[in-house]
């Protein structure tokens, strides 16, 4: 297959890219610059004629897209910006795939949900509470309507190392432990941590697959982002005294955080048969990964 993965410097994109390039011909969709070891194509999701350039250019089989506006506060207050590249982009992207006969994997995200109720279904009801969420979920409906036949797949966030240059949550976590600085965890926040190898296996089985319509994607087991913190610092011999406890109250935000958005991962399991790496192992790799 020829697979097009937009957002490919970003956290997920890249990885997913990495993951499929042995299998297929896989391309690189970044917005300037290429991705070492992958054939690349500049693509702005912002520029109509530059997404019809690049799809024509590239014929993918399939796009897996991961291009998006991600920082939940940024978008809280860069709005217009936000739909312009979450929706606007996405919708651009969909009517070149409908042309041009590809099929789509739009990666979403757990966000959807209003966090009050935990271990997320497909067939629960989605209530945003950030603008990231909403234009995410706006993404999602522009998606199945263009492309019925696409698959939406929601992962849970994401831990490794990922991007160009590497960025996201684990990054973040092991560059101030390893500076010696303090970190405040949420202990009343709960997500589906997900390691960002496996997301991007499960993304790939959905993309080589048949399926279509919604899919959640998360190791189907939760923990707060406190616990989570504490394992990754054990694992990683890094001084876990530095992880404060702290409640979601005590820390400001200009986006609107959920209590629980962790997602059940059945549905995923019946459809493709993935099997989520044991989270003590995914600690030993995500080890690896920066020492
Ligand atoms: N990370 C998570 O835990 C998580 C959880 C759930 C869902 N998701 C979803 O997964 C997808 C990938 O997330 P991520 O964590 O990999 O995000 P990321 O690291 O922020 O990567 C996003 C990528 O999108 C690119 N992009 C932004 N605007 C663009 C534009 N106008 N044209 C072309 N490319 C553009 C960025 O390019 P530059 O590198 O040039 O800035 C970046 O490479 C997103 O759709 C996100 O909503 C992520």
């Amino acid at each position: 297959m020829r697979v097009l993965v937009t957002g490919s410097a970003g956290q997920i994109g890249w990885r997913i890219a990495r993951h499929l390039k042995d299998r297929h011909h896989v391309i690189a969709a970044v917005r300037t610059g290429n991705i070492e070891g992958v054939e690349s194509v500049e693509m702005d999701i912002t520029q109509p004629f530059s997404i019809r350039l690049a799809v024509d250019r590239t014929m993918p089989d399939a796009v897996v897209h991961c291009a998006a506006m991600t920082s939940a506060d940024e978008c809280e207050k860069e709005r217009d910006a936000c739909w312009h590249v979450n929706v606007e982009g996405t919708r651009a992207l969909a009517e070149e795939c409908k042309t041009d006969g590809a099929r789509m994997v739009y990666v979403s995200t757990d966000l959807v949900f209003d966090g009050e109720k935990g271990n997320y279904a497909e067939e629960d009801a989605p209530n945003p509470l950030s603008h990231y969420a909403k234009s995410k979920l706006a993404g999602e409906r522009v998606v199945a309507e263009i492309l019925p036949d696409a698959v939406i797949a929601r992962t849970a966030i994401v831990y490794g190392k990922g991007g160009v240059p590497p960025r996201g949550f684990a990054v973040w976590l092991v560059d101030a432990l390893r500076a010696g600085k303090k970190v405040p965890l949420f202990t009343d926040q709960f997500r589906s941590h997900f390691y960002l190898e496996d997301c991007a296996r499960a993304v790939g089985l959905l993309t080589e697959g048949k399926q279509n319509g919604l899919f959640h994607l998360s190791p189907g087991w939760r923990q707060s982002r406190h616990e989570f913190g504490l394992a990754v610092a054990r694992a990683m011999g890094l001084d876990e005294r530095l992880i404060e406890a702290v409640s979601m109250k005590d820390v400001p935000s200009d986006a609107p955080r959920p209590k629980d958005c962790s997602l059940a991962n059945g549905k995923l399991v019946r459809a493709t048969g993935f099997t989520p790496t044991p989270f003590a192992d995914t600690l030993k790799m995500l080890k690896r990964e920066f020492f």
